[in-house]
């Protein structure tokens, strides 16, 4: 594991983990739980902390270990560097911070408009034109409405409501300015 905030050069990163191979990134991996492959040869899997096993007392096998750690507000890497930027951030607030749901999935802090805002903005800066963005929000506290809006760019498809259980999976695509139906309005 690197940890990014020591002063490992992006040239030192990319010779360990032979970036050019690593055209996934997974934002804020957690515990990799919706991973089927949770060590795919392909992603870098990147969060802002790190967890031994044991550290959770309620669920005693899950840990926390990105490959790097670091901030999905200011991601190292250069534009357009992958393929599939997959975001799941935190999504709860009011819940105490020594629970096992925070412990696990960490938690929204005062200024989550702006964190959530900053990393949409970096996982798209980092995403090839064509690539692929997938955000997956639970609705248990914020409406998929509101933290939809905090973004400049509207899903292709996903979840519009929140009839079928909270979990929502959203499927974004950079398309090139030009062609971006937000931007331009929809004009058809
Ligand atoms: C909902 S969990 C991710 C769960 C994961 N997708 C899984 O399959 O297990 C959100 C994760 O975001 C991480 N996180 C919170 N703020 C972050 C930040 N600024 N940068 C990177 N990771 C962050 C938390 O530590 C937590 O592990």
């Amino acid at each position: 594991m690197i940890n990014h905030s020591s002063k490992t050069s992006l040239t030192g990163l990319k010779n360990k983990m032979k970036i050019k191979d690593k055209f996934i990134l997974d934002a804020c991996c957690g515990g990799r739980m919706f991973w089927f492959n949770k060590k795919h040869p392909n992603t870098i899997y990147i969060d802002n902390r790190t967890e031994e096993k044991g550290f959770c007392h309620q669920r005693p096998s899950f840990e926390v270990q990105p490959d790097i750690i670091m901030d999905f507000r200011k991601l190292k890497f250069p534009d357009k560097s992958f393929k599939l930027v997959v975001f799941d951030p935190p999504h709860i607030m009011r819940i105490g911070n020594t629970s096992w749901m925070a412990q696990k999935y960490g938690m929204l802090e005062k200024s989550w408009e702006k964190n959530l805002q900053k990393g949409f903005n970096e996982c798209w800066r980092v995403l090839e034109n064509h690539g692929i963005l997938i955000f997956k929000w639970s609705e248990s506290e914020i409406s998929v409405k509101k933290v939809l809006s905090l973004f400049p760019i509207q899903p292709l498809f996903g979840h519009p409501t929140a009839k079928s259980g909270n979990t929502k999976w959203f499927c974004f695509m950079k398309i090139p300015e030009t062609i971006q139906p937000t931007q331009k309005g929809n004009e058809n």
